[in-house]
């Protein structure tokens, strides 16, 4: 059949496992990526950049605790590790052997204009430090371990948040002077970037980030989930008074609402609806939509065993792309 010699586009995304998941995540990242992956065009692969994760975790517990909690979380959202190749960045010693290889066409004007590393020496200057202050070759080196993942897996399109956008222009340049001076190896990979959400707010109407403590975590207990949502900021108009759609409480009430739902809250807000009941009615909602996957992160956070093997496996087709890759890689350089 002639769609069996059409090429899948190959999807790849990471995260890096450095805190407790919110809904901006979710809905940010891991809902639009697991939908991909239930289309047949594509073919999946995703993994948890433990390793980018170094930069910021600098304990072992917490290394070991976040490397689970993110792969428990994804497999609670629906990824299927029968149709997503998942897999963890270190397992893959092929990611670490590109990376060098790739350092040396790297050029490091480029690494000098990446975004983090110069909001860094940027904060130094304002301070008074030396610019380098504080800063690793870990954090200078972030983008090129980036392109690894990327090229190795010769993935075309990768979904990731607008934070990004620069990290996947620096892999495409990366990949053409590799291309440029051994010859074509590497597919240009695409960023992939959601338009429909844009950036969640948080509880106090910032965006919603792990670093702000402003988030809605996805699978804490539900006592939590209901602090969290007292948390938002509203303004201060009493029971009766007409209420503004325009507001993080409805914002955030929508991402889990059918239309029918979100047509009914907001008639509610025009009618008046308190605060306080809006809110109860945003807990209640968000917290059936997220019960049958809580259940499904606690079982996998007490049986860990068992995210180790589905890693394993992950680890074991991924490394066959990536051997196929690196061998590739290998020949054009010379090596015996
Ligand atoms: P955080 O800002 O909480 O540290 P990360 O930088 O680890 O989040 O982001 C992981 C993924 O989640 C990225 O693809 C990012 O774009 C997405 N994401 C994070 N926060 C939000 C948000 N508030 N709204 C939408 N997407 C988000
Ligand atoms: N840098 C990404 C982030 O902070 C995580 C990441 C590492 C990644 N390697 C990747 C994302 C490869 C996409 C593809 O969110």
């Amino acid at each position: 059949m002639l769609s069996e010699f059409i090429m899948k586009e190959r999807i790849l995304t990471g995260i890096k496992p450095t805190g407790i998941p919110h809904i901006g995540n979710y809905f940010g990242a891991i809902k639009p990526a697991i939908d991909m992956s239930k289309n047949e065009n594509y073919d999946c692969l995703y993994f948890i950049a433990d390793y980018h994760a170094l930069n910021i975790i600098k304990n072992k517990e917490d290394f070991e605790k976040y490397t689970y909690i993110i792969a428990a979380t994804w497999l609670a959202c629906g990824l299927d590790p029968n149709k997503v190749i998942f897999y963890k960045q270190s397992d893959l010693p092929e990611v670490f052997e590109l990376n060098w290889i790739l350092s040396n066409v790297t050029a490091k004007g480029l690494l000098n204009r990446a975004h983090a590393y110069k909001a860094c020496v940027e904060k130094n200057l304002e301070t008074g430090n030396d610019p380098d202050y504080g800063i690793n070759m870990g954090l200078y080196n972030y983008p090129v371990l980036m392109a690894a993942d990327i090229l190795l897996m010769n993935s075309n399109k990768v979904p990731v948040g607008q934070d990004q956008k620069q990290h996947l222009e620096i892999a495409r340049d990366i990949a053409i002077a590799f291309n440029n001076i051994y010859g074509k190896c590497f597919v240009l990979p695409q960023d992939l970037i959601s338009e429909t959400l844009g950036t969640l707010p948080g509880l106090d109407g910032r965006k919603m980030s792990k670093s702000y403590g402003n988030t809605i975590t996805l699978f804490d207990d539900e006592n939590t989930l209901k602090k969290q949502i007292n948390r938002i900021v509203t303004d201060s108009k009493m029971p009766g008074e007409p209420k503004d759609t325009n507001c993080t409480l409805f914002q955030i009430y929508s991402l889990f609402a059918s239309d029918e739902q979100k047509a009914e809250m907001k008639e509610k807000f025009e009618n008046g609806i308190g605060w306080g009941e809006a809110k109860k009615q945003t807990f209640e909602l968000i917290n059936s939509y997220i019960s049958p996957m809580r259940e499904k992160y606690n079982y996998y956070m007490s049986n860990t065993q068992l995210i180790d093997q589905i890693l394993q496996d992950g680890a074991k087709k991924a490394r066959a792309i990536a051997s196929d890759t690196l061998e590739r890689v290998r020949k054009l350089i010379g090596k015996k």
